[in-house]
């Protein structure tokens, strides 16, 4: 049984006195075993989050990297620097990265090496376009975004460290959230695609579902078969509903 996995990317959203006010919430409500929790916050924030929730079992992640380990790349990060201020995680190909910094499918497959040679964890995001979604092309979209990785990056075809994240492009930051149906029917298509490497591959891998995931549909589509979890933009920003909707993915393993 996959253990369900909950990330918060809070995207360039934070400062120092909501860093403050949100640990204090977070430690007053946060969920208990059951479920991996991850918070991806501005890199900025990122190692005070960490010392701060060292023995509260929650994990942290950065939102993007660079692809080398070291060079003349003003502004960026590599991954191993990531690692150093704490974090396990990383997430990969985030369609504002791919939209807004031009990131494409080779970019996004170096990104995703450049995680595993650091030892992170790489959460990669794939998902369509409503443009896409409307010319029958959703699914191609999406298991191209994946084989660019399967096919390029890992090292080991069965090595299941890393976490799917399938974000249809028109439901991030919309309101408007894909269907359960509509959101399984992708997720059984991205592990039906695992499957080609390996049963057990395919089994052990999470794949999440991001793009408008709130307190009140989680339930709705954390309880399809192929979801696993979420990875949430907009409600992670308030620490109360991230910990409820940590909440609702745990009870899936309970019951
Ligand atoms: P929203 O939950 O705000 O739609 O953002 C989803 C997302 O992009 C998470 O990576």
């Amino acid at each position: 049984m996959r253990r369900p996995f909950v990330a918060a990317n809070w995207k360039m959203h934070g400062a120092a006195r909501f860093v403050e006010a949100y640990l204090e919430d977070w430690r007053k409500t946060a969920p208990r075993g059951a479920v991996d929790v991850v918070i991806c916050p501005p890199l900025a924030y990122l190692d005070r989050i960490a010392a701060a929730l060292r023995d509260d079992g929650v994990l942290l992640g950065v939102q993007t990297v660079h692809a080398e380990p070291a060079g003349a790349y003003t502004g960026e990060h590599a991954a191993e620097m990531a690692r150093d201020l704490g974090a396990t995680y990383a997430i990969v190909g985030h369609s504002e990265r791919r939209r807004l910094f031009a990131e494409n499918d080779t970019v996004v497959a170096a990104k995703f090496a450049a995680t595993k040679r650091a030892g992170l964890v790489p959460i990669l995001c794939v998902g369509e376009t409503l443009a896409e979604r409307r010319a029958g092309q959703a699914e191609a979209t999406v298991l191209a975004q994946l084989d660019g990785v399967l096919g390029h990056a890992c090292a080991e075809p069965r090595d299941t460290d890393f976490v799917v994240a399938y974000e249809p492009v028109w439901a991030i930051g919309t309101g408007e959230t894909a269907t359960p149906t509509q959101a399984q029917q992708m997720h059984g298509t991205i592990r039906a695609r695992l499957g080609d490497v390996g049963d057990a591959f395919a089994q052990s891998v999470r794949v999440v579902y991001g793009g408008s995931v709130n307190v009140d549909n989680a339930e709705a589509l954390f309880t399809q078969t192929d979801i696993d979890g979420g990875l949430v933009g907009g409600a992670s920003l308030d620490a109360v509903a991230f910990a409820e909707i940590c909440r609702v993915a745990g009870r899936q393993t309970d019951s």
